[in-house]
């Protein structure tokens, strides 16, 4: 057996770079633990003469990854470029197909076409390892699929978004508006290309879809996941949430129930003493439940340089000592098609609402809520000076349907102004 682990790395951005530099650093340290020399064949990124920070002498270059992904002289194919088609896709299949194995940290390729790249994988006899593609440097997707194997998971949750996590601890602690804590990201460099991956929840969406298949056994469904992102909320709800107990997280929920899989990425209230109420910045937390450990609690940083790549090392390294699994825990022939469920797990809600400020209004609200079957456990009127009164009601825990009939019907009590904010309180 070879006792040369030889890699191509596409992709030599943030993560591509910190990848390079933990090899040259480390060559002894990984020889030692994996029993292996772990060397780069060849490189790629978009431009050849950009100073990268890290020496790439006596690497090849390649200007195309499916060149690279499919040269003689690289056995792991590393995919460090990002998006969910175009290249990193491209080269990710011809790696498979002429015989590599791929580490990646993409979770928008895996979310769109996990299935089948775990097929092509499988069939080809090859791994597909994508520690980082969850939670950056958090090993989430090693503890579920290997250190619970024995469980049957009841749940995943998590917050798997920092820039989110970030955007909305800010608000609170800075007593900022979203735009401004936006922009502020913004400048510090945290949001994607596209913003819309991270407030629209799209990239912990991507992230959570990718757990639930190894956690429930199922094919990777993004394209059922309920998503919501944060850029609705203000400051205000920020505020009250915390008047009432509670903090705002952009939170994911995975769980299997009898109409099928329901997951959802979507702000949540969760108790601010609670494990993920006091999460703070852009750090990560992900939440496991099975039958027989009951819940552990991974916390740890969601991106950058170091993590990330600290993560693909940690595949890097099982791939050179040899541990092959399949890419979501069992085989991708044996995932059943994930069925998606609607949420309807009953749960508390926080709704915020401004009120005329006239006799009844009150009443007429507290009728409407009655009518549909949901009982209120708190209130909360503030001082207030014009003629709108801000009310906060919590909920006895509801049906998303008796909710929704309840918020269809405040536009006709004539005294609520606007459409109420409800955001779902999560039992964590
Ligand atoms: P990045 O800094 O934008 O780097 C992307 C790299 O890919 C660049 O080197 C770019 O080349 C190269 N590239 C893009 N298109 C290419 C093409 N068509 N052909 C060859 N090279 C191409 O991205 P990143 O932050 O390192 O992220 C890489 C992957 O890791 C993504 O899938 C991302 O979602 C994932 N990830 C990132 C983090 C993080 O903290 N950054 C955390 C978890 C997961 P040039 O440099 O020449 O432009
Ligand atoms: N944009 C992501 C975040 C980092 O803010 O967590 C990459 O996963």
């Amino acid at each position: 057996m070879s006792k040369t682990v030889r890699l191509g790395i596409a992709g030599l951005g943030t993560v591509g770079v910190g990848v390079v530099k933990i090899i040259r650093r480390e060559a002894a340290m990984l020889r030692a633990r994996t029993g292996q020399e772990i060397t780069i064949s060849a490189v790629s990124a978009r431009t050849r003469d950009k100073d990268r920070g890290v020496s790439l002498k006596g690497y090849d270059w390649e200007d195309d990854p499916v060149a690279l992904a499919t040269r003689e002289d690289v056995d792991v194919f590393v995919e460090l470029m990002g998006g969910s088609d175009g290249p990193a896709k491209a080269a990710t299949e011809a790696a498979l197909k002429a015989g590599k194995d791929v580490v990646t940290a993409n979770k928008a390729m895996l979310a769109v076409h996990g299935q089948d790249l775990a097929v092509l994988a499988e069939s080809h006899g090859q791994v597909i390892r994508y520690e980082a593609a969850v939670a950056g440097g958090i090993p989430v997707v090693k503890s579920l699929v290997e250190g619970l194997a024995g469980n049957q998971i009841t749940r995943v949750m998590g917050v798997m978004n920092g820039t989110c996590n970030y955007i909305l601890t800010r608000m609170e602690s800075a007593g900022l508006p979203y735009e401004t804590v936006f922009e502020e990201a913004n400048q510090l460099g945290y949001l994607e290309a596209d913003p819309e991956l991270d407030v629209g929840g799209i990239d912990a969406g991507h992230k959570l879809a990718i757990l639930a298949a190894s956690a429930f056994g199922t094919q990777v469904n993004f394209g059922a996941m309920e998503l919501e992102g944060i850029g609705r909320l203000t400051i205000e709800d920020i505020r009250a949430a915390a008047d009432m107990g509670y903090r705002i997280k952009l939170l994911g929920v995975a769980q299997m129930t009898g109409r099928g899989l329901e997951q959802r990425m979507s702000p949540c209230l969760v108790p601010a003493a609670s494990p993920l109420g006091q999460l703070e910045g852009g750090t990560n937390m992900v939440v496991l439940e099975g039958d027989a450990v009951e819940q552990i609690v991974l916390r740890g940083p969601g991106a950058g340089e170091g993590p990330t790549a600290s993560a693909v090392m940690a595949d890097i390294c099982d791939i050179a000592r040899g541990v092959r699994l399949p890419v979501f825990g069992q085989p991708a022939e044996t995932l059943a098609p994930a069925t998606g469920a609607k949420s309807t797990s009953p749960a508390a809600y926080y709704l915020r609402m401004m009120l005329d400020d006239k006799p009844g209004a009150l009443a007429k609200v507290a009728t409407v809520l009655g009518e549909a079957g949901i009982s209120i456990y708190r209130m909360r009127q503030y001082d207030h000076s014009g003629d709108g009164a801000p009310v906060l009601i919590v909920t006895h825990r509801t049906s998303r349907d008796a909710l929704d009939r309840a918020l269809g019907a405040m536009d006709r009590t004539g005294v609520v102004d606007g459409s109420p904010v409800a955001i779902r309180i999560e039992e964590v």
